[in-house]
């Protein structure tokens, strides 16, 4: 049985679709299924907006492929870990739960590189190109660390 990963953020076209793209880049694709969902629904069915597709070119990542889809309910059911990428996500994930077993899957990813620091991957959906290029680098740091856990069973 594949372990199973949900990247989520707000708009599933910025942040979470680069994410889902670095870690599938860092874990055994017959090992690791990698998805990710945004909580609105404004743009299901959407490519990643340009500015992500053109910041995971740059490090030879194609996310292209990629189409919004808005987190459900039962994807509480479908996948062992969801990382998301704000305090406002989490809120909005969370409010989704119906059981423990539910909220103990949902983890800012940031919590990786900063524990217990409640720091929030920015969404730089308003902002230019160097917003993205430093979700970028946040992710990129952010996955190796789940990728690690991921290979040595600790995820
Ligand atoms: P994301 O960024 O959550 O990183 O995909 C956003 C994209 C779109 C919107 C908000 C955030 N929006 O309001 O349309």
């Amino acid at each position: 049985m594949k372990t199973r990963v949900l990247m989520v953020c707000l708009g599933n076209i910025c942040r979470s679709p680069l994410a889902e793209g670095i870690l599938k880049s860092k874990v055994n694709p017959t090992k690791v299924f990698v998805d990710s969902a945004g909580t609105g629904s404004w743009h299901i069915g959407s490519e990643p907006d340009k500015r992500s597709i053109a910041t995971a070119k740059r490090y030879n990542l194609d996310i292209t492929d990629q189409r919004g889809r808005q987190f459900s309910e039962q994807d509480f059911e479908d996948f062992d870990h969801i990382f998301v990428m704000d305090n406002s996500n989490f809120k909005d994930v969370m409010s989704m739960a119906s059981s423990d077993e539910h909220r103990q899957k949902v983890h800012l990813i940031l919590e990786e590189i900063f524990p217990s620091e409640n720091v929030d991957v920015p969404d730089p959906y308003h902002g230019g190109e160097q917003g993205f290029e430093n979700v970028y680098q946040m992710l990129d740091e952010a996955c190796e660390l789940i990728a690690e856990k991921l290979n040595n069973g600790t995820l």
